[in-house]
């Protein structure tokens, strides 16, 4: 994927590339209740979302398909002793093994075409534990169809 050799490029020029985690997620994980959950990071980036929720006690498995950027964040993972783990993946193609209670979708989605984008998501969802979080913070554009992976989701049973 063409983003990817962006965002390569981006990474080895900045170590802060996108900036401290939005104010929605930092907010969601300072009320979210449970404890050492289970959280998976979607195009992880460099890992500003990752380290904030591994702060907060909680195993985060990160997936980005920028080697450089999995690299960077391990390492200041391993800084702060955090438990992350990275892989350098298209989370296109990622075979999610286990369930999560929370997933996260940080700016990633909108890099994919319409129906690649909606695959990502329809994939992820199955590996979310019932009454478990979807976190996406992507284009208001893109909301009308992703929502519709929820709604379908839903009648499907899986939530
Ligand atoms: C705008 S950055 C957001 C990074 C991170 N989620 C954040 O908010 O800080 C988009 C990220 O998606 C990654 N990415 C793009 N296409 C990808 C793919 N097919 N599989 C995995 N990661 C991908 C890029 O390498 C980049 O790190």
């Amino acid at each position: 994927m063409s983003s990817n050799n962006k965002y390569e490029a981006l990474y080895r020029e900045s170590r802060d590339v996108c900036g401290t985690p939005f104010p929605e997620f930092a907010a969601f994980f300072d009320v979210y209740e449970k404890e050492h959950a289970n959280v998976l990071d979607l195009g992880r980036g460099q890992g500003r979302d990752a380290l904030m929720v591994a702060q907060h006690g909680h195993r985060v498995l990160g997936v980005d398909i920028s080697k450089t950027g999995i690299r960077q964040m391990l390492e200041d993972a391993r800084r702060e002793d955090l438990e992350i783990v990275g892989v350098v993946a298209d989370i296109a193609e990622y075979e999610i093994g286990e369930s999560y209670d929370v997933v996260i979708l940080d700016r990633v989605l909108h890099l994919f075409e319409e129906n690649a984008r909606i695959r990502v998501l329809s994939r992820a969802l199955p590996q979310v534990i019932p009454n478990g979080f979807v976190l996406i913070a992507d284009m208001p554009s893109n909301k009308p169809a992703l929502q519709r992976v929820f709604d379908e989701a839903h009648t499907h049973g899986l939530r």
